[in-house]
């Protein structure tokens, strides 16, 4: 498909002499990996990638996007999983790599805050804050490519929500380039501020439908210096909130992770992942990776931890634990956890949910997800895990081991069926459809059929001031 015929070489001119020669991809090789998103749903074709080094650049390039109609796609590090990064196939539109913002401008240990560039791969953030003893909370199994930009659009949630909240809470301000190039500048580092509305919670978790945003300043913490981790072996998804519970009362808010996971989980991590072993001798139905941590040098929280375990035994709780005793084992005890979903993906790919639900309805909610899943496709295997402690569960379900081609695809043919079951299903429970992935393309229909009728119109009224001519990530989060 040419794609000069739906825009015009006058704009893709004005638009490369904003960035330079350095600062764009035109070439066949160069442009493929930013047509198409994670979990390679969409395809998409573009003319043009530009990669703005400063936040001017951004502003220059979304003015003549505006002023030409042209729409406008950001990508961070393209982790995403519901499509929000792939540019629809027309070829109407073209894509922003924020790769080159990526300046960690001021560290501010004082404060508590440091202001990155929204190109930061999100490990590199959560170093800089280490370097000056500092943490920033943020964790998720893709930290080594995704960008803090990409983590602030999607919201994103991870393995320690249970203690310091979603990316949300961990913002205090936002440089933001709207659809017209104005730039926002609200990097405020201030934690009182209350002058008028909250324009900042708007841009987080937009998907790049409101604006792109540059920079922004974070909130850091403590940096732990003692932690217990915990791989605990249990019945069924009860004992684990009721494990729950009496962790919470015992060891307060030094509860940082409780991630729930049944046994087919670990089994695939065992298969596919490399230097991934069983750390207990027998296999167990259900586990729990826990983790608490103290920014005090002592060993209280470690014998805080051994002793509410031991409590929880005897209370019939728990059926076995492994407390790490060392950090090769305690890193070994995440390897587990932080591998499902590449261990999912090795062994063939899954139709995925990605939905919460209060923390109390959980066990009811996997007993009737189950039934269902097992009733509209028995020979798929069911793998619900994830952020218990959040009330948030992956649940997906795998294609039969070793499945033939026919088979797969008639498996695949199912997903639909089987969304429609399990949100319905999450909605009579008034759960979310989506926890923390978003909705990108993917889910842009579901949106429109769960969400509050008086809440999307608010959404479209907002979509409309703010990007009248509908440039920014066409097609995403909201049918117009
Ligand atoms: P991208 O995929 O590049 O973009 C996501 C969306 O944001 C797109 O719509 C894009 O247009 C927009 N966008 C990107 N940058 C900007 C910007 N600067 N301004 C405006 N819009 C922008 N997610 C979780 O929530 N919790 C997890 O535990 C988790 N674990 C994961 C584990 C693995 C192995 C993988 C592959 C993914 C995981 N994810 C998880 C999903 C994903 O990593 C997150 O959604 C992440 O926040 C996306 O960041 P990104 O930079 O890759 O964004
Ligand atoms: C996770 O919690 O591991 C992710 O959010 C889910 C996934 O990567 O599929
Ligand atoms: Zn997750």
């Amino acid at each position: 498909m040419s794609n000069s015929y739906i825009i015009p070489n006058s704009v893709l001119d004005e638009l490369r002499a904003i960035v330079g020669p350095q600062g764009y991809y035109d070439t066949v090789v160069d442009i493929e990996p930013f047509l198409t998103d994670h979990r390679r749903l969409y395809k998409g074709n573009t003319a043009l990638v530009l990669r703005p080094a400063t936040t001017d650049e951004v502003s220059r390039i979304l003015n003549v996007c505006n002023r030409h109609q042209v729409g406008v796609v950001p990508a961070g590090g393209n982790t995403g999983y519901c499509g929000g990064t792939a540019p629809a196939e027309d070829g109407s539109q073209i894509v922003i790599s924020m790769a080159k913002l990526k300046k960690i401008r001021h560290v501010d240990p004082l404060n508590n805050t440091m202001t990155v560039e929204a190109g930061c791969v999100l490990a590199e953030v959560q170093q800089a804050a280490e370097s000056v003893e500092r943490l920033f909370p943020l964790s998720l199994g893709s930290e080594g490519s995704c960008q803090i930009g990409g983590n602030l659009s999607t919201n994103a949630g991870g393995t320690a929500v249970l203690r310091y909240g979603m990316t949300r809470d961990l913002v205090l301000g936002l440089e933001v380039v709207l659809a017209d190039g104005q730039v926002l500048n609200d990097l405020s580092g201030l934690r009182k501020n209350n002058t008028g509305y909250d324009l900042r919670n708007l841009f987080i978790g937009a998907e790049g439908t409101l604006g792109i945003i540059t920079a922004v300043t974070l909130k850091l913490f403590p940096l732990p210096r003692t932690h217990a981790t915990a791989l605990i072996a249990l019945q069924n998804p009860t004992a684990a909130v009721n494990l729950l519970s009496s962790l919470r009362a015992a060891s307060g808010d030094s509860l940082t992770t409780f991630e729930l996971m049944p046994r087919i989980a670990i089994e695939l991590v065992l298969k596919h992942i490399q230097g991934t072993s069983d750390p207990f001798t027998h296999a167990y139905p259900w586990y729990v990776l826990m983790e608490a941590s103290s920014a005090r040098n002592d060993s209280t929280i470690e014998d805080d931890i051994t002793t509410s375990l031991a409590t929880a035994q005897e209370q019939g709780l728990l059926l076995d634990a492994v407390l790490a005793n060392s950090e090769a084992q305690r890193s070994l005890l995440w390897r587990i956890r932080e591998n499902i979903p590449e261990a999912q993906r090795v062994d063939g790919g899954s139709i995925k949910h990605d939905i919460s639900v209060t923390i109390s309805d959980i066990p009811q909610f996997i007993k009737e997800g189950t039934a269902l899943c097992e009733q509209l496709a028995p020979e798929g295997r069911i793998i619900v895990y994830g952020h218990l402690g959040d009330g948030s569960l992956h649940f997906n379900i795998n294609a039969p081991a070793q499945a033939t081609q026919v088979a797969r695809a008639a498996f695949m043919n199912k997903a639909e069926s089987l969304h429609r079951a399990m949100h319905d299903l999450t909605a009579q429970y008034h759960g979310s459809i989506s926890a923390e992935h978003g909705i990108g393309r993917l889910k842009v229909e579901d949106l429109a059929r769960y969400k509050d009728k008086v809440a999307l119109q608010l959404m479209r009224d907002i979509k409309r001031t703010f990007d009248p001519n509908g440039i920014m990530n066409p097609g995403k989060v909201l049918k117009m």
